[in-house]
């Protein structure tokens, strides 16, 4: 970020743009002045049928989990992490999920499902696409229409969104981030999924992570809640960094908004580059 023979700075052009849409005309956010705002609150595989990444093609994030810092500097690190157990959630998809050797055949498990009534509806599930070991993983709440009928997370305008914000960290789904959601499956009209259709692929998520091996999680709107099991306000558990603990790993987790809510509500724009500065450093990219 900071050129090396000055203490300026530097911004690519698609994060300028970003400020300048906030009425920004100098960048005023460098990681290194950032302090985190106080909070007074607590805390696929798999791949789809035609994903942009297939399982084939998912190559390694430049640099392994273990190499990353283990902590964000500057950031608040919350002490107690929030567990995704899975023990509310049936038996079945909890033990086909714990069955998956291996990216392709969670996919495989996914698509066969039939554990909630999403199935009925669906054209087809939603696993995941992007790469393996991840500096980042992004996970949405659950697919909408679009994502329903090509078969991949955040398509269309959300989906642009989404990439924008990622690029805007020197950030994509073809380098070094992985896109998926708790549910697989579009939940009807695009409503709210239930909690037992949460808790019901709740395991397919924890196996997934455990597959991918993200270094950090950027659990994205109403997701967040999901993720963390709080009803706080994502005002209250943005700039916090979280952990989630999956098969013995706490892994970071960030919480933003939604790219659909930057779509209805662009000034929300300010506090979410705030987020996307705060996963960047924990992610130590
Ligand atoms: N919203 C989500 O949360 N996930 C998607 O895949 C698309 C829209």
């Amino acid at each position: 970020m900071t050129h090396p023979q000055s203490n300026t700075p530097q911004y690519s052009a698609l994060q300028l743009a970003w400020l300048q849409e906030l009425g920004i005309e100098k960048p005023w956010l460098p990681s290194e002045q950032f302090v985190p705002t106080t909070v007074s609150a607590p805390v696929s595989v798999a791949v789809s049928k035609a994903p942009v990444v297939s399982a084939e093609a998912v190559v390694s994030a430049a640099r392994p989990m273990a190499t990353r810092p283990s902590g964000a500097s500057g950031a608040r690190v919350v002490a107690s992490a929030a567990s995704l157990s899975a023990t509310d959630a049936p038996v079945d998809t909890r033990a086909l999920a714990a069955g998956a050797s291996d990216m392709v055949a969670l996919a495989d498990i996914i698509h066969a499902c039939q554990a909630c009534g999403l199935c009925r509806e669906r054209q087809q599930a939603v696993t995941g696409e992007g790469v393996m070991q991840p500096a980042i993983m992004v996970i949405g709440e659950a697919p909408g229409d679009y994502e329903d009928r090509q078969g991949r997370p955040f398509v269309d305008r959300p989906g642009l969104m989404l990439d924008n914000m990622l690029s805007a960290i020197q950030s994509s789904r073809t380098q070094n981030v992985y896109v998926s959601n708790i549910v697989k499956c579009r939940p009807p009209g695009n409503r709210n999924p239930k909690p037992a259709e949460l808790s019901a692929c709740k395991p397919y998520l924890l196996r997934q992570i455990e597959l991918v091996r993200p270094f950090s999680i950027l659990a994205v709107g109403r997701a967040a809640q999901a993720l963390l099991e709080t009803d706080e306000s994502l005002d209250n558990l943005r700039q916090v960094t979280h952990s989630l603990l999956v098969a013995g790993q706490k892994i970071p987790l960030i919480v933003t908004s939604h790219p659909v809510t930057l779509l209805n509500h662009p000034a929300e724009k300010a506090a979410v580059w705030q987020d996307l500065l705060l996963v960047k450093t924990v992610s130590g990219l």
